[in-house]
């Protein structure tokens, strides 16, 4: 029996893109999957998925930029299973605009939804994570957050805050052999990049190093690595997954 079969691991924004392959991927390693999204429908989708390739998974609908209803969701899933090994946040939005422009509420949104509900799971597991003397944080954060993006000062904000928090995390949780550590996407062919004009992501894909998008199952592999055993002496580190668009 493989180790990971009776972990269990969280996925936010499980319903599609990068969340979803993370989701399939970490299932077909053998974790009990928790999936968390807005649309039940998409992620009763993606439990099918991981089913018919003989894993488990189970959906849970919240909506993270309420906060309040990311910890009691997070209370109502470890008084399920009494336990999380591996979380991954992965849910993530954008509010595009200039400074000059960007309103109270767009930069609030951002921060909730990509740090905030994020600071609260990692808080929730903790203590469960601790317990078992073994955890896997996974917060997917941007390049963004590294070196910034003109009309991006919440979403930037939001994703270098999330690289001081993991960091942080490595730190306090370490000796109890939780590893937590940050994977930053560049370009990924997702519903959030397909909203950009498609000549300027041409255009910015021409300039990589590795000429093209990343598909998010190339996350997903990034992600499983450091969900696995191999990984148990990789902590607090940012593993940019970009084509070399950061190096
Ligand atoms: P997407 O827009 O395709 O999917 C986002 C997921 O988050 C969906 O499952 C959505 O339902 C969920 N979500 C959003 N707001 C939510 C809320 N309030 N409550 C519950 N669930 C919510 O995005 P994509 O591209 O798959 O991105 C995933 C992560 O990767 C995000 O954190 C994003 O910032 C990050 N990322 C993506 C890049 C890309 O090029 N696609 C580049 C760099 C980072």
């Amino acid at each position: 029996m493989a180790k990971t079969d009776s972990r269990v691991a969280i996925v936010t924004g499980a319903s599609r893109g990068i969340g979803r392959s993370i989701a399939e991927r970490l299932g077909a390693d053998g974790f009990h999957m928790v999936l968390v999204a807005r649309d039940e429908k998409r992620l009763d989708e993606v439990v099918s998925t991981i089913q018919s390739s003989g894993g488990s998974a189970e959906t849970r609908v919240c909506d993270l930029a309420d906060t309040k209803a990311v910890d009691a969701l997070m209370t109502s899933i470890l008084d399920t299973h009494g336990r999380l090994d591996v979380l991954v946040n992965n849910a993530g939005i954008n509010r595009d605009g200039l400074i000059l422009r960007m309103s109270d509420e767009d930069f609030d949104e951002v921060m909730n939804v990509n740090l905030k509900a994020a600071f609260v799971t990692c808080r929730a597991v903790a203590r469960p994570m601790m317990r078992g003397r073994w955890g896997r944080i996974i917060n997917i954060g941007s390049v963004t957050g590294l070196v910034g993006n003109a009309g991006q000062a919440n979403y930037a904000a939001a994703k270098a805050g999330m690289v001081g928090m993991t960091k942080t995390l490595a730190k306090e949780l370490g000796s109890k052999g939780i590893t937590a550590n940050v994977v930053a996407p560049g370009f990924i062919e997702t519903d959030m990049t397909g909203a950009l004009n498609s000549e300027i992501l041409e255009e910015a894909a021409k300039r990589l190093p590795l000429r093209r998008l990343g598909k998010p199952d190339e996350i997903a592999h990034a992600v499983a690595f450091l969900a696995s055993e191999g990984a148990g002496y990789v902590t607090g580190q940012v593993l940019t997954v970009d084509g070399g668009m950061v190096c």
